[in-house]
């Protein structure tokens, strides 16, 4: 049965993404995570109510919304958090900026687990801070592969590189290995930075792209201990494909926390966007479910195609089996070694094969030999993606 999210939508033609428009015109962009839907129906008749409004003035956040992503934290996780806990940032990436600018000082050390989304090796420089490295185990199966916490190198990062650590820059469901955490490894890590006197700034904008009907448990949620010394990172932006408007949600019941938090948030004078409230409010009020509730179906059907075509045409290749999200980690390290792909991923797949990919090295240590693909497209456009992959090996 055809589905909404089967219909291609031109974004180039009046449009300014960033997706489709930074390669030239015969390059297909499956890079930047945002998704080639439009956004649900309900979103866009509120964004459309509020221009028809006609004035578009400065606007704070609602208590309303922050009321309303308390509630839907309960009604998913049973995570019982107040309207006040709810912090509005412009974004998740400013976000965790905050989060280590109020927590760490100059030559402290934040923790990642790369290969990670990029901006988290970002922060340091912003903060004069030290990395500390928990590279994540490749572990193959056949054609796909996962990533793993390896705990013993968990545990020998911790404190490393001669720095105290003072926060964990955390990323669940991960970015890009699309691996959602249990709750047993959920509260290992947080029994570690509880004993180490680390704050955790979890990033979880994938949190409700979940595939296969899979769960998330917000690590705050994990024990009281870790609702304290946590800094939870939430957005409507990935789920309902809305990244452009700039509205965020950090979760800090920890009272001192939240105030300095918010102290900073004012220093810098950030302010949210007032259309991405409104697109907020209907998201978390749970009025684009059905909508969730469709793509979800659909990207474990464009995630299933796309681990059975790898396994199908492309030898020698592996990819992640995401759990969640849209993002697929592709393993060309064998053909590398090989000697069968020279010179720089991306580059070699945008001259070879016009189509545009996130080099994997870009994602820190065990990135090497990756490339990000973004599936969150109608079906039409993965299988062009993965022909033109397909072509530029033969
Ligand atoms: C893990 C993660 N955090 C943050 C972001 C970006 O967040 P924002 O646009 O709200 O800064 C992304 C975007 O891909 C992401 O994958």
């Amino acid at each position: 049965m055809p589905s909404q999210f089967d219909e291609v939508l031109d974004r180039r033609t009046d449009s300014n993404s960033i997706k489709w428009h930074l390669f030239d015109e015969d390059i297909l962009p499956m890079w930047v995570a945002d998704m080639d839907f439009a956004a649900p129906p309900p979103i866009l008749g509120a964004l459309h109510g509020a221009i028809g409004h006609g004035v578009l003035g400065y606007e704070a956040p609602s208590k309303e919304l922050r009321e309303n992503v308390a509630k839907r934290m309960q009604k998913l996780y049973a995570w019982d958090i107040k309207a006040d806990d709810v912090v509005p940032v412009p974004g998740l990436v400013t976000g965790f900026n905050i989060a280590a600018r109020i927590t760490c000082q100059p030559r402290e050390g934040i923790l990642i687990q790369p290969p990670v989304y990029f901006p988290f090796m970002k922060v340091q420089k912003n903060t004069d801070t030290v990395m500390q490295v928990a590279e994540l185990k490749k572990v193959t199966h056949g054609h796909t592969l996962h990533h793993e916490i390896d705990w013993e190198v968990f545990e020998n990062a911790v404190h490393s590189e001669d720095a105290k650590t003072s926060m964990f820059l955390f990323c669940n469901p991960h970015n890009p290995t699309g691996t959602i955490y249990t709750d047993e490894e959920l509260a290992r890590i947080a029994e570690i930075c509880e004993r180490e006197d680390i704050l955790i700034c979890s990033d979880e904008i994938h949190s409700e792209l979940l595939l296969d009907g899979n769960k998330h448990t917000p690590i705050a949620a994990i024990s009281p201990e870790a609702a304290q010394r946590t800094v939870t990172l939430i957005a409507a932006s990935k789920t309902f494909n809305v990244a452009g408007l700039f509205v965020g949600f950090a979760v800090i019941q920890n009272e001192s926390i939240r105030r300095k938090f918010k102290a900073e948030i004012e220093k810098l004078t950030l302010h949210t966007n007032s259309l991405g409230h409104v697109a907020s409010e209907v998201a978390f009020a749970g009025e684009c479910d059905d909508w969730l509730e469709e793509l979800l179906v659909y990207l474990t059907e464009n995630r299933d195609f796309l681990v059975n075509y790898v396994k199908e045409n492309l030898p020698g290749v592996r990819v992640s089996n995401p759990d969640s999200t849209f993002l697929a980690f592709l393993d060309f390290s064998e053909l590398v070694e090989q000697g069968k792909i020279e010179g720089p991923l991306h580059t070699f797949f945008m001259e070879k094969g016009k189509v545009a990919f996130n080099e994997g090295a870009s994602f820190g240590p065990g990135g090497e030999g990756f490339l990000r693909l973004n599936f969150g497209c109608p079906r039409e456009t993965l299988v062009e993606g993965l022909e033109r992959i397909k072509a530029a090996l033969e």
